[in-house]
């Protein structure tokens, strides 16, 4: 059962109300490690992150307090949200303090604990960053459940990902059987997953990715029904001759190129959730060349084409155990697959997140800090 549980909260609360347990509950640690390896942000990246924007820290096991579970970071998931956390620029999320750990979500297991919510060898959702060991009072993990065959998922397809391309595409996309959506970075993490649920809705799917890799296995792989290379020089007229009826919904995740060659073949009444712009992640200013703005005005002004931002868990944060339930059944019905690139070893995160923002991940990336 792939089911995420959502009894952290109450259990937390329940611990907090009995201090006599907790006083004399013992704390059993599975093994004793002495070591916390940890990934701090070492300087602001100017353009594109380097090594030396990283560094990597050791440190001592932290030890938990009364109320306070260890956690052992199993998976971190690596995203490109991550690229805004290291600048100081204006965001709707604080930036990494330089001399930080790096912020980021894991699967952890409970390591030791001191609060009754949670016993060792648990496997929680933690939002712990770029660390081995971290410690947690409970109140911002979510249990997973303990038959949950890939924990992984619930950073990927099962997880913030997943919600997003699910939140993106349904609630602003709002495609409908017949029409002709496309989506950017089509192998990725989120992309994968828009392209999924879009053909469960009976559309016709079109994927942009970078590579002839990439398209291959989002046609054979993911069921695209066509992708195109935007590394191409005939992006455009690739992504024409594969979408003879116009895009009625453009899922975009990248920008730049890729959105000038998707402004001239949107429909009337189409919609694009806006979802990220990849491509524009290391511009220290805007890109230079003609003002384009009157041409994208226009167009969405004559076609009437609804064009809308989100920002996943602030927009719709209240509907996680809707999408949690859908895509559970579609997961476990095989209707969604995924694909998951795994990195082993913290100490490779730095360059495999750089690589993420070179489209050198092939689905969801993930590093394996231990074995689970
Ligand atoms: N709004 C939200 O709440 C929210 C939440 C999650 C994610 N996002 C956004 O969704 C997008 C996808 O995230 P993800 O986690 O699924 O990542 P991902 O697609 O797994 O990985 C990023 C991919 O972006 C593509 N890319 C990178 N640089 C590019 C460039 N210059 N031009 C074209 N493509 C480029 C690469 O794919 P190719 O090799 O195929 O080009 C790369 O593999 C990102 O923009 C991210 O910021 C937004």
């Amino acid at each position: 059962m792939l089911a995420i549980l959502y009894e952290n909260a109450l259990t937390a609360q329940r611990s907090a109300l009995n201090p006599l347990y907790e006083s004399i509950k013992a704390c059993s640690m599975s093994q004793s490690p002495t070591l916390n390896r940890r990934i701090i942000l070492n300087a602001r990246p100017q353009g594109a992150p380097t090594t030396s924007d990283f560094r990597i820290e050791n440190g001592p096991v932290p030890v938990p307090e009364v109320g306070q579970v260890l956690l052992r970071t199993l998976y971190l998931s690596l995203d490109p949200y991550m690229r805004g956390r290291m600048s100081d620029g204006p965001s709707y999320a604080a930036p990494v303090a330089v001399g930080d750990v790096m912020v980021g979500a894991t699967v952890s297991r409970v390591e030791a604990s001191h609060n009754s919510g949670f016993t060792v060898g648990d496997l929680v959702l933690a939002y712990t960053g770029w660390q081995e060991y971290a410690l947690s009072d409970g109140a911002d993990l979510t249990k997973l459940a303990p038959a949950m065959a890939h924990p992984s998922y619930a950073l990927g397809v099962l997880g913030m990902p997943g919600f997003t391309a699910y939140m993106g595409l349904l609630d602003i996309g709002a495609p409908k059987a017949g029409e002709t959506v496309v989506v950017a970075a089509a192998t990725g993490a989120v992309g994968s997953v828009v392209g999924q649920i879009a053909k469960l809705k009976g559309c016709r799917i079109v994927g942009i990715a970078g590579g002839a890799d990439k398209c291959r296995s989002a046609v054979q792989d993911l069921g695209f029904d066509a992708c195109v290379d935007h590394r191409s020089p005939n992006l455009a007229a690739l992504l024409t001759a594969a979408c003879p009826k116009g895009i009625d919904v453009y899922f975009e995740s990248v920008g730049g190129k890729v959105f000038e060659a998707v402004l001239p073949l949107l429909n009337s009444a189409a919609r694009v959730p806006v979802c990220g712009l990849i491509a524009h992640y290391n511009e220290t200013t805007l890109p230079e060349g003609p003002d384009r703005s009157a041409l994208l005005m226009g167009t969405l002004l004559t076609k009437r084409i609804r064009m809308q931002g989100f920002i996943i868990f602030d927009d719709y944060g209240p509907r996680f155990p809707e999408f949690v339930k859908d895509m559970s059944q579609w997961v476990k019905d095989g209707n969604i697959k995924t694909q998951e690139d795994f990195v082993d070893g913290l100490e490779n995160a730095p360059l495999a997140f750089i690589g993420l923002l070179e489209g050198k991940n092939f689905g969801k990336l993930i590093v394996r800090v231990a074995s689970d």
